[in-house]
């Protein structure tokens, strides 16, 4: 029999590292990987209404209202590739009320993981941190240096100041524990602040752990 694909969330402060291991995740797993801020910034770039409404939100380091944030998510986990693959939902919910709105679809991952990194790291992460726009890789000046030929074109987020970090910092550490209390059951913490290969391993031996649980889709009634 074959297994039904993992659902997974994962969560943690700004620049805990979340997108850089999601890209590892996905290249073992397989898992459609969903990112909410990529989402939102596609959409900015985009000029879309959505956009629109969710650029100064963004700028400020606060939350999206709900009305544009979750019917966008729940849309994305409704698409064909995402039934198929999985899931790797990074970046929601991020309150009670966008836990609650999954809750009611009957949206539940197997395993929610929590990357944790102490705060006094995480600014240095951020103010750190450069993308590059033609192949959206993420690097960071000290812990992952980019190549020479290619540092010109690197670009910085908007929200990725020191400033607007602290405001990111605020609200990400006044809504987390409502959220964790939603997942409690399959809520796997993650050490952070180790390198970004032993963070790697630490999070896949955990998605094994989890894959191995879910029964065939039989034993699943
Ligand atoms: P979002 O894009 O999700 O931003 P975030 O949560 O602040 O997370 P980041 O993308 O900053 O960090 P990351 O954890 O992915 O870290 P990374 O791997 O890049 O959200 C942006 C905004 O969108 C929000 O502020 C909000 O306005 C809105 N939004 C999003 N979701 C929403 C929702 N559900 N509802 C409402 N609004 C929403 O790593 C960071 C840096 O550190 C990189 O340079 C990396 O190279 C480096 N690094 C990574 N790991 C390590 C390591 N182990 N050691 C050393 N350096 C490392």
């Amino acid at each position: 029999t074959t297994k039904r694909p993992l659902r997974v969330m994962i969560a943690g402060a700004p620049a805990a590292g979340k997108g850089t291991q999601c890209e590892k995740i996905v290249e073992k797993f397989n898992l459609v990987h969903i990112s909410v801020g990529d989402l939102l910034r596609e959409q900015v770039q985009q000029g879309t209404p959505a956009g629109k409404k969710a650029k100064d939100f963004m700028d400020q380091g606060v939350l999206v209202p709900d009305e544009v944030v979750v019917e966008m998510v729940k849309s994305r986990l409704a698409g064909d590739d995402v039934q198929q693959r999985g899931w790797l939902l990074d970046g929601y919910p991020r309150s009670a009320s966008q836990a609650e709105a999954i809750e009611a679809e009957g949206i539940r991952p197997d395993i929610f993981l929590l990357i944790d990194v102490p705060a006094e790291l995480l600014v240095e992460r951020v103010v750190g941190r450069r993308m590059d726009p033609q192949t959206g890789a993420i690097y960071h000046l000290k812990y992952k240096p980019p190549p020479a030929e290619i540092m010109d074109r690197l670009v910085q987020r908007s929200d990725d100041t020191e400033e607007k970090c602290k405001t990111r910092l605020e609200t990400h550490f006044k809504n987390v524990d409502s959220v964790i209390g939603y997942y409690r059951d399959c809520l796997c913490e993650i050490e952070g602040d180790h390198s970004m290969e032993a963070v790697a391993s630490a999070i896949s031996a955990a998605l094994d752990q989890a894959y191995a649980k879910i029964g065939d889709p039989l034993e699943d009634f």
